[in-house]
């Protein structure tokens, strides 16, 4: 379950693109997060992919005919539209777009677009020169400028056998969009929080770095659950091998000295910073701007202290540290949380397998400077960062008032 999609009534509305099999997977992903799906389908859409397909997915009615007596449209005409929370037309064709530009209403699909109030969110997928026509490209602008969200499309294979731009985005690029756009209002909105994530990478010559295992899911879980609540969010990275988080700012960096740099940037005009990367503690003093040989049977590293970016970051800040620990788990953490002048630690134990760098789940202590703990169960990694962001929106509410 993903909280921000939750019982929410998403209206699914699938044109006539060979990007059909696409949606499939969308309707899938949405009603797997909670969502109620109603998928309204054109009539060439069905002859791509069935609405009984989609129907075995959402377990809700398939809308394909304005005037079919079985369906809600039927009763009345707007219920959809009524009930929407948010409408996403995936794939959209050149068609269907002119006929949204234009204000027609047809069919189920433009009927409902012209009588929500809820947002839009537009996926054109087509041929690369239709994509490029002006026709289509004035009436997308036209979209835009009254307020709907287009998304894509991507440049690639496509169907016709040749790379161009017309691809319908892939399911993670619009599931952001979606969660993104649901959640503007969320109880986070009007804040910027910073989260880092990641393992900084410290240079010893051109092909060598010292690094360690974090994986970046807890920062990049963090990330995402604080856009999906409203918050301007601001992801400060070390390399990791995930996917840029859709509407969050991802800055890049590679070594703690840049993170630190990037750290005090974006936490000038922000309420609270979330520290989920594993930051170097030491640096070699000294990179090789050449590869080093191996002419000896041993080598001497010479090492250099990195600074404590949360000890050094200072203001009103909500600030929230990790402590990765193999003993003495929770009087390590509290420790931790006063030297480093922190507002609550999280604590994991990583010799617990279920704890371990690179799992989806993680068990942890929430350790509040006031002496409160919170033992959480074993859980996934985004319902971890959403008990953690709790936290956070009480003590910026608490250092507000
Ligand atoms: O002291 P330790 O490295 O165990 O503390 C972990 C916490 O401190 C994490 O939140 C980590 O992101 C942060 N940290 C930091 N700067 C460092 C090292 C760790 O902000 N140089």
């Amino acid at each position: 379950m993903i909280p921000v999609l939750d019982k929410k009534h998403i209206v699914l509305g699938v044109t006539g693109s060979i990007a059909c099999y696409k949606a499939l997977d969308l309707a899938s992903k949405l009603t797997q997060g909670g969502a109620l799906v109603d998928v309204v389908m054109t009539q060439s859409a069905t002859r791509f992919v069935t609405p009984l397909a989609f129907g075995g997915i959402t377990h809700q009615p398939v809308v394909i005919d304005l005037f079919d007596p079985q369906s809600e449209l039927s009763v009345e005409h707007v219920a959809l539209a009524e009930r929407a929370d948010l409408l996403v037309v995936a794939p959209a064709t050149a068609n269907s777009i002119a006929k949204m530009a234009l204000g027609l209403a047809d069919d189920p699909l433009t009927t409902t677009l012209l009588a929500t109030m809820a947002p839009v969110i537009v996926a054109p997928a087509m041929d690369g020169h239709m994509y490029e026509n002006a026709a289509v490209q004035e009436n997308l602008k036209k979209l835009r400028d009254r307020g709907v969200t287009i998304v894509g499309p991507d440049e690639g294979y496509l169907a016709s056998g040749k790379m161009g731009k017309g691809r319908l985005v892939e399911t993670p690029e619009l599931m952001g969009h979606i969660r993104a756009i649901l959640g503007k209002d969320g109880d986070l909105a009007g804040s910027t929080i910073v989260v880092s994530a990641g393992g900084t990478q410290e240079p010893l010559d051109p092909a060598r770095i010292i690094t360690n295992q974090s994986s970046g899911k807890m920062g990049y879980a963090l990330a995402e659950a604080a856009r999906d609540r409203g918050a301007r969010t601001v992801l400060v990275t070390a390399p990791t091998s995930l996917p840029d988080p859709v509407a969050v700012e991802v800055v890049r960096v590679q070594t703690a000295l840049e993170m630190r740099d990037q750290v005090f940037k974006a936490t000038a005009n922000a309420q609270a910073l979330v520290m989920a990367a594993a930051v170097a503690d030491y640096r070699p003093r000294l990179a090789s701007p050449q590869k080093l040989k191996k002419d000896s049977d041993s080598m001497t590293l010479e090492l250099t202290r990195n600074p404590d970016i949360l000890t050094e970051t200072t203001g009103p800040i909500v600030k929230v540290g990790f402590a990765a620990e193999s003993q003495d788990l929770a009087q390590n953490a509290r420790e931790k949380m006063a030297r480093k002048g922190l507002d609550l630690i999280v604590a994991n134990d990583i010799t617990d397998p279920e704890s371990g760098f690179g799992s989806d789940s993680n068990k942890v202590l929430i350790l509040g400077k006031n002496g409160q703990v919170e033992d959480l169960p074993l859980m996934p990694k985004e319902a971890v960062a959403h008990r953690v962001l709790d936290r956070v929106r009480d003590l910026m509410a608490a250092e507000k008032g």
